[in-house]
């Protein structure tokens, strides 16, 4: 099926018109990074921005996911590229976006998850978590800030979770390193408020995405369908978020739009925090 960004830019292409002559576009122009954009919340971010003009890198550590993704964005007239990246190696993530050049967005999405409490949380475990989600996230802002500094500015989106901000049972080094997310989103903001660079992120209640999918396969075997309903029941709207709806506030917070509101957190939650009682 054709989608409508799909025949516009089929459109466009008979027509001879560039992106320019699409005025609805909120990120002609712009070229974002999204980590762990193969999948899931990152998978939705990098079609929507496509979708909205922007030349997409997705750096992955799952290359055969941010493939095809990429030649799905090409099929519909995108600009996408992928690059295989480990984004807890600074090396590997300097590399790569000195490559890529001039940043305007960057979404630090990648990340994974533990399940347990502090005594189920080995030090193996703990540093698993924070190698990718808290030091993953800084290897990208320290590869990114000085282009964007370099630029006169650029918007840093940042994936949190609710587990940054009420507590969760069973996910000690998780809930930790969504912490640190929140508080590296206040302190960038505050350090690169003068130099046009806004940061924000965005926490997330569940959202249905092969992270959940996985993570209710390894934890309840044969509970599957239980669990599922279980978790969609957590959030007090009664189901799981669809990853394009968290895309839709990644755009806007991304899009000159959004360019009075830096150092946020926005929950996208389905009521988690405020409506659990
Ligand atoms: N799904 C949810 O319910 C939920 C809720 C709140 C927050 N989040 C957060 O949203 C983000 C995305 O979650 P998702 O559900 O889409 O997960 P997902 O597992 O579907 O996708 C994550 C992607 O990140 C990639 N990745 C993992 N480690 C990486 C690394 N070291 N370098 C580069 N890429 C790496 C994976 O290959 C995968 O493609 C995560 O930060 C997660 O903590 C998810």
């Amino acid at each position: 099926m054709i989608s409508f960004r799909g025949a516009e830019a089929y459109l466009c292409e008979i027509l001879n018109l560039d992106n320019l002559a699409m005025p609805n576009r909120k990120l002609t122009g712009k070229t974002a990074i999204i980590t762990g954009g193969g999948s899931g919340i990152g998978r939705a971010i990098s079609l929507l921005f496509a979708e909205e003009g922007a030349s997409v890198h997705i750096l992955e550590l799952n290359t055969e996911v941010a493939d095809t993704l990429v030649a799905e964005i090409r099929a519909f007239g995108g600009d996408a590229t992928a690059h295989a990246c480990d984004v807890s190696q600074q090396q590997a993530v300097l590399s790569v976006i000195s490559g890529i050049g001039t940043v305007d967005i960057l979404v630090n999405n990648a990340g994974i998850a533990h399940v347990g409490d502090l005594e189920h949380t080995t030090e193996a475990d703990f540093d698993r978590i924070y190698t990718v989600n808290v030091k993953g996230a800084y290897n990208v802002l320290y590869a990114v800030v000085p282009l964007m500094k370099k630029q006169g500015g650029g918007a840093i989106l940042n994936m949190a979770s609710i587990a940054a901000l009420v507590g969760i049972t069973d996910r000690f080094a998780y809930s930790t390193s969504k912490g640190a997310i929140h508080a590296m989103t206040l302190s960038v903001a505050r350090d690169y408020l003068h130099q046009g660079i806004r940061c924000n992120s965005i926490s997330p209640a569940r959202v249905h995405t092969p992270f959940v999918d996985g993570f209710i396969a390894k934890n309840y075997p044969g509970k599957e369908a239980e669990m599922f309903e279980t978790l969609s029941k957590s959030q007090p709207i009664g189901r799981m978020a669809q990853p394009r709806e968290i895309a839709a506030m990644a755009l806007y917070l991304c899009s000159d739009e959004a360019g009075f509101i830096t150092g946020n957190d926005y929950p996208v939650d389905g009521g988690f925090v405020t409506l659990n009682n």
